[in-house]
């Protein structure tokens, strides 16, 4: 039940469906044949136009290819928008064997290394980290210490008051004080912490930096002791051809006192036959009955000495400044 005018729609359909790429494509054949306007609706519509012997051919060839065509659009929609999901699909896919983005991921400051070193090889000896207070009284800086207010030994040290009887920590002595006055005999600790002196920055000096200091206290405690643990720690931490010479000194909380000095190929190599690195001595008598230890019982040792000195001298850092600055290009080498 063919008629050529209905035929003609049909074919011309057929040929556009065949060529359609995509379901926004077949959509637009739909409205064009089948739509309120599409060429098939309107000739339904015309057919009371028609000779009333040609109505009936028309009509019932034009439904059947409504159906038809209905049936086509209807089964290639249905594929291509399952092709287009799929690719869709396909191109939102999780590859799972890309390599990830990486952070980028910061070092520890030198200073931190060389910090965490000391304390390592102090742990194994026993020893455990204690800390005090960056502001402290004039009391546990320097009094205690035996350095009162007219004494000479204030000299030494350049120090930042915040008022009469309070000031920025000038060292890390005075966790000495403020450890022996919280816990009996025997001790054993390390202080590692910043300190303050009133200073000019320049290549060897900035107000600010950072300390070690080591307390030791038993009975029958020698200079012996004190020497070998020195040339144990700076041997773990700085290679086995360092040498440590005592060298006799001053300080109001040690007596005896001595400076340490130290030398190893490095410090050869800047042309050197010795670098004096640290301060120490056998604890006072006078200390140890200001914090209420009986100096006829106790006796021990305690040292001192500044970690960005070692931190230089390890890796050959000629400005005590760059340890300060932030600037990546130092802190991207360690
Ligand atoms: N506190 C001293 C300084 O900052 C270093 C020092 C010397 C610490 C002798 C000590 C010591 O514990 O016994 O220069």
């Amino acid at each position: 039940m063919a008629h050529p005018r209905v035929d003609a729609i049909v074919e011309q359909a057929r040929a556009a469906v065949a060529v359609a790429q995509s379901s926004s494509e077949l959509e637009a054949i739909r409205v064009g044949v089948l739509g309120r306007q599409g060429s098939l609706t309107q000739l339904l519509r015309s057919l009371g136009t028609l000779p009333a012997e040609e109505r009936p051919l028309v009509g019932s060839a034009a439904n059947e290819a409504k159906r038809e065509l209905e049936g086509l659009l209807d089964a290639r929609l249905a594929a291509t928008a399952e092709a287009e999901r799929q690719a869709e699909r396909r191109r939102r896919r999780l590859d799972l064997t890309l390599p990830g983005r990486r952070p980028p991921k910061g070092s520890l400051h030198p200073l931190t290394r060389v910090h965490d070193e000391i304390v390592s090889v102090f742990a194994g000896l026993g020893f455990s980290v204690a800390e005090g207070p960056e502001i402290e009284s004039d009391y546990h800086n320097f009094e205690a210490l035996n350095i009162p207010r007219d004494h000479p030994a204030r000299d030494m040290q350049d120090t930042l008051y915040l008022s009469d009887s309070t000031l920025l920590r000038t060292h890390t002595s005075p966790v000495q004080i403020r450890t022996m006055l919280a816990q009996k005999p025997p001790v054993r600790i390390i202080v590692p912490g910043r300190v303050y002196r009133r200073d000019n920055a320049d290549a060897t000096h900035n107000p600010t930096f950072h300390q070690i200091e080591g307390l030791y206290v038993d009975q029958k405690v020698t200079v012996g002791d004190l020497k070998g643990t020195v040339e144990f720690v700076f041997r773990e931490i700085m290679g086995s051809d360092v040498q440590i010479r005592f060298r006799p000194h001053y300080f109001s909380y040690t007596e005896p006192s001595y400076e340490i000095d130290f030398t190893n190929s490095l410090v050869k190599k800047m042309g050197k036959d010795w670098l004096e690195i640290a301060g120490c001595g056998m604890v006072h008598p006078q200390v140890f009955e200001t914090v209420g230890y009986d100096p006829e019982v106790w006796t021990g040792w305690a040292f001192g000495f500044g970690i960005e000195r070692i931190a230089m001298l390890r890796y050959g850092i000629n400005d005590i400044r760059l340890f300060y600055e932030n600037d990546v290009r130092f802190l991207k080498q360690f």
